[in-house]
């Protein structure tokens, strides 16, 4: 089997590891960081560029994104005497887990019938709500976001538990209006803008069939998890984002604490920021 380094032991690193094929076995991650030397990540460890490159690797994989560090990375390799396969993670970039999931899971949803409105709770520049509107066309779709960022009460929350380091107003660079353009059945869109969970009241009576929960904090993120659960009918799916998130750690631990509650397991999904996937 050929030895694989991954060059970048960050979220792309992450998902790559998770991503790469049988006919390689990879042998550690390299980082420039030396603070994150002697670490182990998925139980990898985690070594500096030069003591990987000892390892006489096949192949090294360049685990982050940008043509600039691209091109230093491999120039560093070069000078480190490294003479074998280099390829770039940006050829995962073509490929996308998470959207699959979504097509996959609407194509079951769809075909069963499986009664309920869709979902969306944190929305940021509709990217992701495009494609649950493109993916269930004859469906409603609600979308909360503050369309302001992060609110600091929440963020509050995040830094007492020490989750990440989300600031307040992060997310704010977008409006309902660039959102609305995005969609290819806008008319199906409902728009709840303002602070979960207090957009929902008056909501109660709705069922859902897919919701995407994307809020990145553990405090949006647990209070909807109940919420959609509970109208979430046999047959449904909640997608969560960021549950594998290297950034925001939150997001696993209310999903974790959630379903031991209601005794489901998370079903994880390799896409670049660990989505997981909860099924009724
Ligand atoms: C990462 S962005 C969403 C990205 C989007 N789903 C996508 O895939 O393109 C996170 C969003 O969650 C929203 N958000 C976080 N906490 C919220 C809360 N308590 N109520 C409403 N929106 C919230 C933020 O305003 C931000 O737009």
């Amino acid at each position: 089997m050929k030895k694989a380094v991954l060059f970048g032991a960050g979220q792309v690193g992450a998902m790559v590891s998770n991503l790469i094929g049988s006919s390689y076995r990879v042998i550690c991650f390299a980082d420039n960081c030396e603070d994150k030397w002697g670490e182990k990540l998925f139980g990898i460890p985690v070594v500096s560029p030069a003591e990987s490159i000892s390892f006489k690797p096949d192949l090294v994989c360049l685990c982050v994104t940008g043509n600039e560090r691209i091109a230093e990375m491999k120039d560093q390799l070069k000078k480190l005497g490294f003479d074998g396969e280099i390829i770039s993670a940006e050829t995962f970039k073509l490929f996308d887990s998470r959207a699959a999931t979504l097509r996959l899971l609407a194509e079951q949803i769809n075909a069963n019938n499986t009664e309920g409105d869709c979902a969306e709770l944190g929305v940021f520049r509709g990217d992701f709500a495009a494609l649950i509107n493109g993916a269930f066309p004859g469906r409603r779709l609600h979308l909360f976001d503050t369309f302001e960022g992060f609110r600091e009460i929440d963020v509050e929350r995040e830094k007492g538990f020490g989750f990440s380091k989300a600031g307040a107003g992060d997310f704010s660079d977008t409006s309902e209006e660039s959102v609305r353009e995005k969609l290819p059945y806008p008319e199906k869109a409902v728009f709840h803008r303002g602070w979960f969970p207090e957009t929902f009241r008056g909501l109660e009576g709705l069922s859902f069939s897919f919701v995407s929960i994307d809020a990145d904090l553990y405090a949006p993120t647990a209070a909807a998890l109940p919420v959609f659960w509970e109208r979430l009918s046999p047959g449904g799916a909640i997608m969560v984002h960021d549950y594998n998130s290297l950034q925001y750690k939150g997001v696993k631990k209310a999903v974790d604490d959630f379903c031991t509650e209601i005794k489901i397991l998370p079903f994880p999904v390799p896409d670049l920021h660990g989505s997981c996937v909860i099924r009724k």
